[in-house]
C-alpha cells in the first residue's frame, strides 16, 4: 500500500504521543504513521488498542539510542516528516537519576537528527518537529509570561536536558539547513497520564483514601492545557507551521497547586458519592521539591494569531473529564501502579 507521507512519531506509546497518534491515524488515512517507542515505565501499548489494527499504522519497539535501527527506518520508511516526543519526562525522576534523561533527552534527540540529516539527502517538504516544554524558560515571578523570545534559563535536570535537545535542534537548523520546528507546552493533563504527575497522582490517592501530597506550601502555579488540545496544536503545527520557528502553546489556564487539589477534591467526594470534604482532609503538605519553579504561565499568541489555535476544554470540565476517565479504568489504573509503582518523591525524600 503506497501513502500520500510516512511520519514517524516517537514515544507514541506515552501520555500526549497516546493522544497524538489516535488523533493522526484515524484524521489521515492516507499518512503511514509509524510509532517507535522503547516502553519505558510510562509507555503502554493497551493505550493503542483502538487504532492498533489499522492500515496505516505501525508500531516498533525501539529505543532513539540506537543510531543502526533509526538508519535503517529511515531507509525502510522513507519518512517526509519526524515528530519527536520520545523522553524521560518527570521532574522528580530527574532530580534523582539524571543520567537517563541526559541519555534520551539529549543524545537520543541528537540520534534521530543525525539519521534525517543522513537520510535526507533532497530537503524539499520534510520536517523534523521537535516537542519541548515551557519548562526551559525557568520560572517566573507573580506577573508576566514566558513568550517565544524569553531566554533560557532551564533549572531541573529535566528542564536542562530538554532545554540542551531544544538547542540541539535549532543548531541542526542553522549549521546543516534541517528543517525544523520546536513547540513549548505547558503542563498537560487528561487520560492515560502515568499517575506520577499531579493531576493523576492525587485521583489515585483520593481513590485509594492515601495521603495526598502537597510540595511546599502549594503556591506554586502551573497552567493547564487538555491533552487533546495539546494534540491538535501539534497537528496544526506539523501541517501549517513555519520552517525554524518555535511556538508555545498553553492553556491560558492558570492555578495554583492547592487550588487545584481541592477543586479535584470537591469532584472526587462528588463522583464517589463521599460527603463533601472527605478528600481534602487528605491532604499533607510535604518537603518541598529541591529547586521547586514557582510559576510557569505561556503567553501562545503567537500560534492564535498564525495558526488560529486556542484551547477548547476549560479547566473545570477537563478535571472532571479526567476524573471520571480515571475512575472508569481502574484495571489501567491498577496495571500500571503495580509492580514497582512508588511515589517517587516520598520515596527519595520521605516527608
Ligand atoms: P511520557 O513520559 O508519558 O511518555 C514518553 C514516551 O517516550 C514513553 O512512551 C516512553 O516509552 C518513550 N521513551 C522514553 N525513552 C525512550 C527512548 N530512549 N526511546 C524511545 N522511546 C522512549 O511523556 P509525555 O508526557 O507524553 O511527554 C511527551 C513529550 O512532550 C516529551 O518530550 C515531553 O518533554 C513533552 N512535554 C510534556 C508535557 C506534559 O505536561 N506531559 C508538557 C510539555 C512538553
Ligand atoms: P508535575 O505534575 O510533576 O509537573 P511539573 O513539575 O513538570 O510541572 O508537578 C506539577 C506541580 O505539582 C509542581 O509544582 C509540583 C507539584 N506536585 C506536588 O505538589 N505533589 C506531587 O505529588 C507532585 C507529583 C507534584
Amino acid at each position: 500500500m503506497s501513502f500520500e507521507k510516512n511520519i514517524l512519531i516517537t514515544g507514541g506509546a506515552g501520555f500526549i504521543g497516546t493522544h497524538l497518534v489516535k488523533l493522526l491515524v484515524n484524521k489521515y488515512p492516507n499518512y503511514h504513521i509509524i510509532n517507535l517507542d522503547k516502553l519505558t515505565y510510562a509507555g503502554n501499548l493497551e493505550n493503542l488498542k483502538s487504532i492498533e489494527n489499522q492500515a496505516n499504522y505501525t508500531f516498533i519497539k525501539g529505543d532513539i539510542l540506537n543510531q543502526d535501527l533509526l538508519q535503517e527506518l529511515f531507509n525502510t520508511y522513507q519518512f517526509d516528516g519526524v515528530i519527536h516526543l520520545a523522553a524521560e519526562s518527570h521532574v522528580d525522576r530527574s532530580i534523582t537519576n539524571p543520567l537517563s534523561f541526559l541519555e534520551t533527552n539529549i543524545i537520543g534527540t541528537m540520534c534521530l537528527l543525525n539519521a534525517a540529516r543522513a537520510a535526507w539527502t533532497n530537503l524539499d517538504n520534510k520536517l523534523f518537529y521537535h516537542i519541548s516544554t515551557d519548562e526551559v524558560y525557568g520560572s517566573l515571578g507573580e506577573t508576566g509570561y514566558f513568550t517565544e523570545e524569553t531566554p533560557y534559563d532551564p533549572r531541573s535536570p529535566y528542564s536542562a536536558s530538554k532545554a540542551s535537545s531544544d538547542h540541539l535542534v535549532r543548531a541542526y537548523y542553522h549549521t546543516y539547513n534541517l528543517p525544523v520546528i520546536i513547540s513549548n507546552c505547558s503542563n498537560n493533563y487528561g487520560p492515560y497520564q502515568f499517575p506520577e504527575k499531579l493531576i493523576p497522582l492525587m485521583i489515585n490517592n483520593i481513590k485509594n483514601n492515601k495521603p495526598l501530597p502537597v510540595y511546599g506550601d502549594g503556591n506554586y502555579t502551573r497552567d493547564w492545557l487538555w491533552v487533546e488540545d495539546h494534540a491538535a496544536a501539534i497537528d496544526l503545527i506539523f501541517q501549517k507551521g513555519r520552517v525554524g520557528e518555535t511556538y508555545n502553546i498553553g492553556g491560558n489556564n492558570e492555578r495554583k497547586n492547592i487550588e487545584l487539589v481541592h477543586t479535584l477534591c470537591n469532584i472526587m467526594d462528588e463522583l464517589l458519592q463521599r460527603p463533601v470534604g472527605t478528600s481534602q482532609e487528605l491532604i499533607t503538605f510535604v518537603k518541598d521539591r529541591p529547586g521547586h519553579d514557582k510559576r510557569y504561565a505561556i503567553d501562545a499568541s503567537k500560534l492564535k494569531n498564525e495558526l488560529g489555535w486556542s484551547p477548547t476544554v476549560q479547566p473545570e470540565e477537563g478535571l472532571r473529564r479526567t476524573a471520571e476517565w480515571y475512575l472508569a479504568n481502574a484495571d489501567w489504573l491498577e496495571r500500571v501502579t503495580s509492580g514497582t509503582y512508588e511515589h517517587y518523591y516520598e520515596k527519595q525524600y520521605g516527608n
